[in-house]
């Protein structure tokens, strides 16, 4: 057989990458099991992150990965020897993005035949888009997914010394790989997975398709890492999954939960934990006692609901009720009575009635949040709601998220004023982009502060008094004690 796509070529397959087979997950030591040449001497590199946090983090490990292979980051895309979109499949127009972005980036591949453009993620996950990939789009010379990151070294010395087009995307239930070299983007708050892979299956997601079954890092692995930055001098950790409630869930061998997990963070001295993202179905009382029995768990909770209607969480496979959910929010602020709360919610999923909707912003009046992710419904090839019949036209879905936004964003600026007057704790992250003698960084609330100061202080943690609120940010002063 003719190999025109040289030594790899594995197209993914969503209905195998559907299939929940085993328990047990293979860990794989990158350090023992890696082979690192120095393929990238003299060579540079640029990567373009989309979509979430995972891919973000994910984004830190190629760099890691490149940069032991002696590849050198630019920013200037006429300067790289390869580029990579690091891409997410969530909605059709971050995919759109994508393919735009590909079109336009064909005019450097003329200026530098030798440079190399690869797409990864969550969008080579999808048949569709690797077919489409392959027939319409010949300059992309290196495709891979989610589960094969590690193996980066390998597909760039194929792409390099043998000039062979590499085509690999698996789709299994997935593995987890420890001791990956990593180049994190901020200095002092870093990002740490706690496990991956999502088996919730709402009925409008491809998640659970694009990065297989739900697995846990062991807690050792995590505790690890997190006293390793403590050490490094980083401030601030934000503890990664898709569903981070129902970590430890596939332990066969241990009995430990996220509670757990965060009890024992708790002990740790590190300055601040976070954790992304909730999901209402899983998240216990017990967790919540934990998050308030430790000063270091910061009282901000992304807790997404995606609607108010029960007939359509139902049609999601969510778990849960608007009433429940109400439950689990009074639950949160008995325990924790400052915290603040943002959430993600879906219009316009299919069959959603005016009535629904209603349901949804008596919710969202309800919840008092402080912030929302909000999006209309984008049908995914493979997910069940593609299929949904979905007689709402998309002038009125829009209008919908208008009117919905109208209430989130006084929720936001809310969740602003009633600092206003007080003294926050401040995680300085760099100046703002407007002027360069103004800082900004993150109360515990994990709202945005402005305030005069230089950038000596980035990455340290000090008091600010807020002055001025607005509806994305706050303004204060540095707050010195007489
Ligand atoms: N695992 C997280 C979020 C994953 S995706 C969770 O369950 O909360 C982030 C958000 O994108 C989701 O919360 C949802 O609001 C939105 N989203 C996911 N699939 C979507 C789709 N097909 N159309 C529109 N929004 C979607
Ligand atoms: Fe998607 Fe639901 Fe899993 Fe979140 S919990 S990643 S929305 S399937
Ligand atoms: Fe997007 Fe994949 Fe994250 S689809 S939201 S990058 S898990």
């Amino acid at each position: 057989m003719k190999k025109s796509y040289g030594e790899y070529f594995n197209k993914p397959s969503l209905k195998s990458a559907r299939k929940r087979l085993t328990k047990d997950t293979p860990n794989i030591d990158f350090q023992r099991h890696i082979n690192i040449k120095d393929v990238g001497q003299g060579k540079h590199y640029l990567i373009q992150t989309y979509g979430c946090q995972g891919n973000e983090a994910d984004t830190e490990t190629m760099k890691g990965i490149l940069e032991a292979l002696s590849f050198k980051e630019t920013q200037r895309e006429d300067h790289a020897d390869l580029i990579i979109l690091n891409t997410c499949a969530i909605r059709e127009n971050a995919e759109n993005r994508v393919f735009g972005e590909l079109g336009r980036l064909k005019k450097y591949k003329r200026i530098n035949p030798d440079l190399i453009l690869g797409v990864a993620g969550c969008m080579p996950q999808e048949e569709d888009v690797v077919n489409r990939l392959l027939e319409k789009y010949h300059h992309v010379d290196l495709i891979f997914g989610t589960h094969n990151i590690y193996k980066l070294p390998e597909y760039l010395e194929s792409a390099l010394m043998n000039k062979e087009r590499v085509v690999e995307v698996l789709s299994e239930e997935g593995s987890i790989v420890e001791n990956m070299p990593k180049k994190r983007e901020h200095h002092s708050k870093a990002w740490v997975n706690i496990m991956f892979g999502c088996d919730e299956f709402c009925t409008y997601c491809i998640v659970p398709y694009t990065r297989g079954k739900e697995r846990s890092r062991k807690p050792q692995a995590i505790i690890e890492e997190v006293k390793e930055l403590v050490k490094s001098g980083y401030k601030e950790v934000t503890l990664l999954g898709q569903n981070v409630n129902a970590y430890g869930r596939d332990f066969t061998d241990i009995n430990y939960t996220f509670a757990d997990l965060l009890d024992d963070l708790g002990q740790i001295e590190m300055p601040r934990i976070r954790f992304t993202t909730s999901h209402p179905n899983d998240f216990d009382e017990q967790t919540v006692k934990v998050l308030a029995a430790h000063a270091n768990m910061m009282p901000h909770i992304h807790l997404p609901v995606q609607s108010g209607s029960n007939a359509i969480l139902k049609k999601m496979n969510r778990k849960y009720t608007k009433e429940s959910y109400l439950k689990l929010v009074q639950t949160i602020r008995k325990h924790i009575p400052n915290v603040s709360l943002t959430t993600d919610i879906i219009v316009g999923f299919p069959g959603e009635s005016e009535t629904d909707f209603k349901e949804t912003l008596d919710l969202v009046e309800q919840c008092d949040f402080e912030g929302a992710f909000t999006f209309v419904f984008s049908a995914r090839k493979g997910t069940p709601a593609a299929n949904y019949q979905d007689n709402t036209a998309f002038t009125e879905k829009k209008e919908r998220l208008q009117r919905l936004n109208t209430i989130i964003n006084a929720g936001y600026k809310r969740g602003h004023d009633r600092f206003k007057g007080k003294t926050v704790e401040v995680l300085v992250e760099g100046v703002s982009k407007k002027d360069d003698h103004i800082m900004a960084g993150y109360t515990r609330h994990n709202k945005l502060v402005n305030f005069p100061g230089d950038v000596s202080l980035v990455g340290t943690l000090l008091n600010v008094k807020v002055n001025e609120t607005k509806t994305w940010f706050m303004q204060g002063e540095i707050y010195e004690d007489a």
